[in-house]
């Protein structure tokens, strides 16, 4: 890494962030395409979210990424918002730009484009989608923005799913929601199937979302799981014959598209994941 006075900064924030995949997942890629970029990671506890934006404005950094806990808090420094990130209420991504700040949501943007880059089109499709958490709501609201034609969430927390359910339909009232309960989920035949929840991620790697769960030839799996890259899950849905997408996909995809909008490159997602595979093995 060649970091001169002309470099320009992009960063993380969160808390705590020392797990975060992120700084060499973008580093990485910023030295193999040459962008004169370094991104660097910032514990920020809850309370001092407004001294980090003010030194993000000061240092003149080109933008920042947002993670747990600060996703939510973050909206209310934003001078602008995208409307997606304004319907989930979540930003991950922050443009920073003549000392303004701009709010998006990536996640749900990496998550639909990691399918599209595989021909899999969502228009007028039925979708299972597994959990209601932070993860669900922007890849929901992304599903539902490309006309999925029905939208069904299963849930541990009911109440969880209907409060998300509730509120995508103000959105997008000409789409059938519903939630389901788990012995009704066998009801549904969906294109789709997408795990959000945590289940099947290391250190507990015998479990899934769903026990049993009746795959069948054809349909789309995703797990947003990326450790291990292949969960037990997806390992079934493979056996019974459905396309398996892991969970790097969306990690890469939501990196890329942070990448596009504060450098204006836009990278290539198969040489992106080259470059962060070999062989079977992920490198971060
Ligand atoms: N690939 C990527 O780029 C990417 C991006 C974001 C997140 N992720 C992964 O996605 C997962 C979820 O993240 P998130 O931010 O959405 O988390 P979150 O907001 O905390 O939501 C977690 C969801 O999982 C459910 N859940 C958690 N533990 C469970 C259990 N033991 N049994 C049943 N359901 C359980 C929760 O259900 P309740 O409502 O009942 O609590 C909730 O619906 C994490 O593993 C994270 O690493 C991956």
């Amino acid at each position: 890494m060649n970091i001169s006075p002309r470099t320009k900064l992009v960063g993380l924030i969160g808390h705590p962030v020392e797990h975060s995949l992120s700084p060499k997942l973008h580093n990485t890629l910023y030295q193999k395409y040459g962008l004169d970029y370094v991104y660097l990671a910032f514990d920020i506890a809850p309370d001092d979210i407004a001294k980090a934006v003010e030194a993000f404005k000061t240092l003149s950094f080109r933008g920042f990424n947002v993670t747990i806990p600060h996703k939510e808090k973050i909206v209310r420094f934003l001078d602008w918002l995208d409307t997606e990130a304004a319907i989930i209420g979540a930003v991950n991504t922050v443009k920073v730009e003549d000392g303004k700040l701009m709010g998006y949501n990536t996640d749900g943007m990496g998550f639909v484009s990691s399918l599209k880059r595989r021909g899999i089109t969502l228009k007028d499709k039925i979708v299972l989608v597994l959990g209601a958490g932070g993860s669900a709501k922007a890849i929901c609201v992304y599903l539902l923005k490309e006309g999925v034609k029905e939208l069904y969430i299963h849930n541990r927390t009911r109440e969880r799913a209907l409060a998300l359910i509730k509120q995508l339909k103000r959105f997008f009232p000409g789409v059938r929601l519903d939630y389901l309960a788990e012995e009704n989920i066998g009801d549904v035949r969906p294109h789709l199937v997408v795990n959000t929840t945590p289940l099947g991620m290391w250190p507990h790697t015998h479990l899934m979302p769903i026990e049993n769960y009746d795959f069948l030839p054809g349909m789309t799996v995703v797990d947003i799981v990326y450790n291990p890259v292949e969960t037990a899950f997806l390992k079934k849905a493979k056996q019974a014959g459905c396309m398996a997408i892991n969970g790097l996909d969306m990690l890469v995809g939501q990196a890329l598209k942070a990448i596009e909008i504060w450098t204006g490159v836009k990278m290539d997602f198969d040489e992106a994941i080259r470059i962060l595979i070999e062989g079977d093995k992920f490198l971060l």
